[in-house]
């Protein structure tokens, strides 16, 4: 038996047609049904251009950008098993993190590196989409909830930031709610409502806590969810290049 009867045999078997809900795609009906008819695929359009698959086009920043938020999730979770949220345990967990749990020292730092790695990423993700003018219509949509979502990366690294408990995270808040204090009109009471009180104290800690553990993480799911739908329905990335042909044939 030759191997395409050998193929064609295979593909009219029920399992095999319980899967691939499709014939070969060797035609445009059949390659769309593949693509659409895909878990992993169907995130993608059926049609993308020639050009934006090539990696030098988006250096892949966006997707770096969604691992290093599934690192910074998960390491999260290892960390929350033993982080206490008090002014006098946070800085006793920490150090206990470091130095009795074992790869506490690692979960931290992949947790610490991760943010620091995802604030730089998503900026140069902003660069890159500014560059190639994929803010512009239809994606400008896409734009302002990446806008967003640059907002909550800058607040969860600064309410992350106050967790450790230690002289440089009082101080760094200290200043940086201060700072948000000489905002015009709204500054006293942002202020007031970051620190819930007038100065740092356990309100502090267990507001910044509540929003870098549970508030900024879910809204980034729901956006992030949001974003990838669209870089899909806007017809997967913006190209200017006119002869760059559709990788499928109408
Ligand atoms: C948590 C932060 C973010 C994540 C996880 C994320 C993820 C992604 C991914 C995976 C893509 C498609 C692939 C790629 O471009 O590499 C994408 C595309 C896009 N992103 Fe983001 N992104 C984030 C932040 C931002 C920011 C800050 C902006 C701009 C203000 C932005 C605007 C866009 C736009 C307009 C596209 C479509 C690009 C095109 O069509 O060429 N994103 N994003």
């Amino acid at each position: 038996m030759n191997v395409t009867r050998l193929l064609t045999r295979i593909s009219g078997t029920r399992l095999w047609q319980s899967i691939f809900r499709h014939g070969w795609p060797d035609n445009a009906l059949d390659r769309s049904l593949a693509m659409t008819s895909n878990v992993f695929f169907h995130l993608h359009p059926v049609k993308v251009s020639r050009k934006s698959l090539k990696w030098t086009y988006s250096f892949g920043l966006g997707i770096i950008s969604t691992i290093l938020f599934g690192v910074l999730i998960w390491t999260g979770l290892l960390l929350m098993f033993y982080y206490v949220p008090s002014v006098e345990r946070a800085y006793d967990t920490m150090k206990d993190i470091q130095l009795s749990v074992p790869l506490g020292q690692f979960t931290r730092n992949m947790h610490r590196w991760s943010a620091h790695g995802m604030v730089l990423v998503v900026i140069l993700h902003m660069i890159r989409v500014f560059y190639t003018g994929a803010y512009k219509p239809p994606r400008e949509f896409n734009w302002v909830i990446g806008v967003f979502l640059l907002v909550l990366t800058l607040g969860s690294s600064f309410t992350g930031y106050l967790l450790p408990w230690d002289q440089l995270s009082y101080w760094a808040i200290t200043v940086g709610t201060n700072i948000a204090g000489y905002a015009p009109v709204a500054g006293d009471i942002t202020r007031e409502l970051l620190l819930g009180g007038p100065e740092v104290s356990q309100n502090t800690l267990i507001r910044f806590y509540t929003l870098h553990v549970a508030l900024l993480p879910t809204l980034m799911v729901l956006l992030v969810t949001v974003h990838f739908w669209r870089v899909r329905k806007d017809g997967g990335f913006a190209t200017t290049d006119a002869n760059s042909p559709p990788t499928q044939q109408d």
